[in-house]
């Protein structure tokens, strides 16, 4: 059993707020950061519609909801925020110089026996826990969208990642009722590695007329037992977060296998991003 009870996660987008979220519905006190007031509050409204989701189909009861949502904190500021922690997980958008820039930050005011964990879907660990005085403590704690509902944390070691750490990484996301998978540090790390190139091809197959989007993702919905198709699945992930994992990778291992589709790009400039815009291989209700 990990010791940690306090628990910081900076940034209240999709990932950040459900992080959140499974963590307070876990015992734990979470410290929730955002860039200002009105952001942190959205993340609050995210998770607690998110709940009531949950209770409106009693998986959870009011009393569970109210002491979940009594458990976490919001902050605009970071000092504040990791202080007292026992794990801070980042889950900021995938930018390496910002993820930089708070990881210092976090360095400098966490406790020195806290561990640091990036919810970054492919931006190297390794390069990460080098921002910090703390690489063995570094680690890489990958959720998946939604959170709350899906079971899977990659948990990725870093070259420097102590093997104590990633013990108490495993047993802290096993608390949480997720089904930690380890793996190391390496472009994509396994999920993005197997689940980009997919997407890609899928979107290659639009690109050259084989099939119309609808058509792509019925034969891996009907074919495969995908709960989404990938056209879909990559319009919920975000065109432009599945174009810079392909980066990620492209750029990685130097191989053209991992080339993105010249539609990618194109939808990508376009602002056409998926769910959050309202537009990508399909139209959405904002
Ligand atoms: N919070 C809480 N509960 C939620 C939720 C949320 N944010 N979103 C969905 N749910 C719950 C629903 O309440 C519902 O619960 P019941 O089974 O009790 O009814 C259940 O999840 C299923 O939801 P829906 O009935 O609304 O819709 P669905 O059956 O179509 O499932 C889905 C939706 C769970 C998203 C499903 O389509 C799915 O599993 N899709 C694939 C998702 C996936 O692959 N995610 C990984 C993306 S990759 C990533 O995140 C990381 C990366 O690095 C890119």
């Amino acid at each position: 059993m990990s010791e940690i009870k306090n628990v910081t996660v900076i940034g209240g987008g999709t990932m950040g707020n459900g992080i959140a979220h499974v963590f307070a519905m876990s015992s734990f006190r979470v410290n929730l950061v955002e860039t200002n007031r009105e952001l942190a509050d959205k993340a609050l409204a995210a998770i607690d519609k998110n709940l009531s989701r949950m209770q409106s189909k009693g998986k959870i009861s009011q009393d569970e909801k109210s002491t979940a949502l009594g458990r976490i904190e919001t902050h605009t500021g970071v000092k504040g925020a990791v202080e007292n922690a026992g794990l801070v997980i980042e889950a900021v958008p995938e930018n390496f110089e910002l993820k930089k820039k708070i990881f210092e930050q976090v360095d400098q005011y966490a406790p020195a026996s806290a561990i640091l964990a990036s919810n970054t879907s492919s931006i190297s660990i390794t390069k990460l826990a080098a921002a910090t005085k703390r690489p063995d403590k570094f680690i890489g704690m990958h959720f998946f969208n939604p959170v709350p509902v899906m079971k899977l944390v990659e948990v990725i070691n870093g070259l420097k990642t102590s093997p104590d750490i990633t013990k108490t990484v495993l047993t802290i996301s096993e608390n949480l009722g997720k089904v930690p998978v380890e793996a190391n540090d390496s472009p994509g790390f396994v999920s993005n590695r197997v689940l980009m190139p997919m997407i890609n091809e899928a979107i290659y197959c639009v690109y050259e007329g084989v099939a119309t989007p609808e058509a792509v993702d019925n034969v891996m919905k009907l074919g495969m037992a995908h709960p989404m198709g990938p056209l879909r699945l990559a319009d919920f992930i975000g065109l432009d977060v599945c174009l810079d994992i392909l980066h990620v990778l492209y750029d990685g291992f130097k191989d053209p296998k991992y080339r993105p589709c010249p539609l990618l790009v194109k939808m990508v400039d376009a602002g056409k991003l998926g769910n959050k815009t309202g537009s990508g291989f399909y139209a959405y209700e904002m």
